[in-house]
């Protein structure tokens, strides 16, 4: 049964709660909303919750799953932090991701002085390391809920406990192999959306923290993926990201063994959907055959977010990133030799630990090499129980930064060079929202991920057009519509 069939109003809550999942939930958001609705007598006014989401689209996808309860058990969202329930989905990746969660706790209880209703709760990944936790409970006790990624299926029992309790509630889980399907979503854009495909990640690259804090790779099964695409499709979806943080590696541990190539394949069939992009890609489980289905299914997107981390075959080693400079190149090779207009991104570090100046020439060098449409570049964060954190030869922050200046420079000049090769051309584009500072413009997306901004209203969201490039702004363009899909 699906949660859009449940009457949560005809639960019987003089019954003990269902042991099996997700019912269980339904009982508890039945509960919930009984709690709400005491609160809102309480406090004389509609409650309202706010979900602030920090870090990657997996996290965004998990707080729409977080709005989805809120508003089945009858709060009003909003995007303010003044609201009645406030709860931050964190992210640990880099320190600065870690830094700005106590900042806007800080902030947070000021607020609690003045809405003595007000209920702050935390949860994701940052909450799944043990130092968090201790700190919150040193120096954070206003906080009211606290969960990890492991159990945010059981959110609506969680603010149960949280309404019946009157101290911290502290829920972490060290690890999982339940997936709960079924669970309210609510989502952010009513035209596009992210899937999880998998959850956790197995590849301990020795800088980064997510295997501890997501645990291990699981992957959903493609009947349940299929279906939710299609329901989607069904409620005017035309865009959707499968997520997950090795997608080339998806299905490998179902009972029935699956390849990403083989899903994107089924997903490119269901009618109604118009553009799939994907997020991330490894590049040691990117098979040929995933080339091949790419280049092959109109509806996928010609872009490859493929993360090189870094140029150097020496620190890919030490990176447990297994593949070298060659490898990585070759793929790229590949990859253009089949889809000779298709758009990639990459993800670099600077810094890790032992990094050389040879070391980063080889990244400029590969970066020279490749011509990124764009690239993420981050200066290597210490992260607290990985390998790489417990390196001796840690570098230099100023000669870090100074590569990082370098390699900025290079990544931006080769981006706006690529961008350029654009304007004039007609290109297909998805409007997605009213332009923010001026009103008769729409901000689009290219397939390439690229903004656009065109004259335009609202009723054209969600739509495609072909867009003509008129002028290339650098990091975006302006346009003008030639004709509708
Ligand atoms: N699963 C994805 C990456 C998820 S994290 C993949 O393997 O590509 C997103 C990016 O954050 C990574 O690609 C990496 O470039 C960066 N990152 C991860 N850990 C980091 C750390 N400790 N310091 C700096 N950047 C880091
Ligand atoms: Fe982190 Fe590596 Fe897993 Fe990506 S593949 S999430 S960088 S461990
Ligand atoms: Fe951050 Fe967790 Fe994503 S650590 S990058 S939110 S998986």
């Amino acid at each position: 049964m699906m949660y859009e069939n449940i009457d949560f109003n005809s639960i019987d809550l003089t019954q003990e709660p269902p042991v099996s999942e997700p019912e269980r939930q339904y009982y508890f958001i039945a509960k919930c909303r009984q709690y709400v609705k005491e609160q809102e007598e309480l406090a004389g006014h509609p409650l309202t919750a706010a979900v602030v989401t920090f870090g990657c689209q997996m996290n965004a996808r998990d707080s729409e799953k977080l709005s989805g309860i809120l508003e089945q058990v009858g709060y009003t969202l909003s995007d303010s932090e003044e609201a009645d329930f406030v709860i931050y989905n964190t992210c640990t990746v880099r320190d600065n991701a870690n830094q700005r969660v106590y900042g806007r706790l800080g902030f947070c209880n000021s607020m609690k002085r003045k809405n003595p209703h007000k209920k702050i709760a935390l949860c994701g990944c940052m909450m799944q390391e043990q130092n968090v936790i201790d700190k919150l409970k040193k120096s954070y006790r206003f906080v009211d809920l606290i969960f990890g990624t492991h159990n945010i299926f059981k959110f609506a029992e969680l603010l149960c406990r949280m309404f019946e309790s009157s101290g911290m509630v502290i829920d972490i889980w060290k690890d999982s192999d339940q997936i709960v399907e079924d669970l309210p979503v609510e989502r952010k854009y009513p035209f596009k959306s992210g899937i999880n495909i998998m959850f956790g990640c197995n590849n301990f690259c020795t800088y980064c923290i997510v295997p501890y804090v997501r645990g291990r790779e699981k992957s959903r099964r493609p009947k349940e993926i299929l279906q939710e695409i299609e329901r989607l499709a069904d409620d005017g979806v035309v865009e959707i990201m499968l997520l997950g943080q090795n997608v080339n590696s998806y299905g490998k541990n179902l009972e029935n063994p699956v390849t990403f190539a083989e899903l994107l394949r089924e997903v490119n069939k269901i009618e109604g959907l118009k553009r799939i992009r994907f997020m991330t890609s490894h590049p040691k489980d990117l098979s040929d055959d995933l080339i091949l289905a790419m280049k092959e299914c109109d509806k996928v997107c010609k872009h490859m977010h493929l993360p090189l981390q870094s140029g150097s075959s020496r620190i890919l080693k030490i990176m447990n990133r297994h593949y070298d400079k060659e490898q990585y190149l070759e793929i790229v090779r590949k990859l253009r030799d089949a889809i000779p207009d298709i758009a990639l991104t990459t993800d670099i570090i600077v810094g890790f630990p032992g990094e050389t100046e040879e070391d980063f020439m080889e990244t400029m060098d590969v970066v020279k090499q490749v011509e990124y449409d764009s690239a993420f570049t981050f200066i290597y964060s210490k992260r607290t129980g990985t390998p790489a954190a417990s390196m001796e030869n840690q570098c230099d922050p100023d000669e870090v930064k100074r590569h990082f200046d370098m390699l900025l420079k290079e990544v931006q000049q080769i981006s706006t060079r690529k961008a350029m090769e654009l304007e004039g051309k007609v290109v297909e584009v998805l409007a997605e929202e009213p332009n923010e500072q001026d009103a008769s413009l729409i901000t689009g997306r290219l397939a390439n991920n690229a903004v656009v901004h065109f004259p335009g209203d609202a009723g054209m969201i969600g739509k495609l057009y072909q867009v003509k490039l008129t002028e290339c702004k650098g990091f975006y363009y302006l346009g003008e519509v030639v004709a509708n899909e």
